[in-house]
């Protein structure tokens, strides 16, 4: 796989498709003894078949699995598997500090309903078994505003039909941004895409988040910069 680095530091894993960070700087003893011991534990091995329920996932019974892409710090991943610990929820980040900081607070509070994956998301998209998910979230991915980097979004036709397969007819696709070229890029594949209905239908219906909405740490941001957030909802049909 061809793997560059440019000058400011990012990873570009052309021949997957990703764009991003991998590493920043670097983990304080705790981050990285978790980082060797505790996510072996808590990691998805995709070399393996995967297992049929996909509850089985999971060391605890739990009633649905909902996924979350690029969960950066974990802050809502965490605070979900809180609120639900009948849940599993399988958190997915490829950058090493976002997922460090994750594991710390995973270990500290007990949580026993999160498992994780720490590369980009295709390839576990792609192992995971069909028709098994009860919700999926992509908050805040990132934007890639610049027109010529649109085609680096995470929201494509290939990675549509990818949650499409993974989620239970009636089951909710959830998208956060702020950035409006975003929404409206989101918007329009979801709508050229056979698989999804879009729950708000105008985008003056998508400024209330979600029902327990703890917000993101990239969603603080926006606020302090004045951007406004949206939330978009799309049913699997
Ligand atoms: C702008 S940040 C938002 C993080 C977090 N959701 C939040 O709202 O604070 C986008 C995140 O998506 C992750 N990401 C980028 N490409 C990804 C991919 N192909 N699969 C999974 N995560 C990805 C990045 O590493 C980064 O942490």
């Amino acid at each position: 796989m061809e793997n560059k680095s440019n000058r400011i530091g990012i990873d570009v894993q052309n021949a997957r498709g990703f764009y991003g960070r991998r590493a920043g700087k670097s983990l304080n003893e705790r981050q990285a003894l978790l980082m060797k011991d505790f996510l072996k534990e808590l990691a998805i091995d995709i070399e393996v078949s995967a297992p049929k329920p996909l509850k089985d996932l999971f060391s605890k019974q739990v009633e649905s699995v909902w996924l979350e892409s690029g969960f950066g710090g974990g802050e809502h991943l965490i605070h979900r598997a809180k609120e639900n610990p009948t849940i599993g929820y399988i958190g997915v980040e490829p950058f090493r500090n976002g997922m460090a900081k994750a594991l710390v607070e995973i270990e500290a509070e007990g949580l026993d309903n999160i498992r994780l994956y720490n590369e980009e998301a295709g390839p576990l998209l792609d192992w995971l078994p069909e028709g098994q998910l009860d919700g999926f979230y992509l908050l805040y991915p990132d934007p890639w505003p610049k027109k010529r980097h649109f085609k680096r979004r995470f929201v494509n036709m290939k990675n549509l039909d990818r949650i499409a397969r993974l989620l239970k007819p009636q089951k909710e696709f959830r998208f956060a941004s702020d950035i409006d070229s975003y929404v409206k890029w989101t918007v329009d594949h979801c709508d050229r895409h056979s698989e999804f209905s879009w729950l708000e239908e105008k985008e003056e219906n998508s400024l209330k988040p979600w029902e327990n909405w703890p917000g993101t740490r990239y969603e603080a941001k926006a606020l302090r910069e004045a951007r406004q957030p949206r939330y978009l909802t799309f049913l699997r049909k």
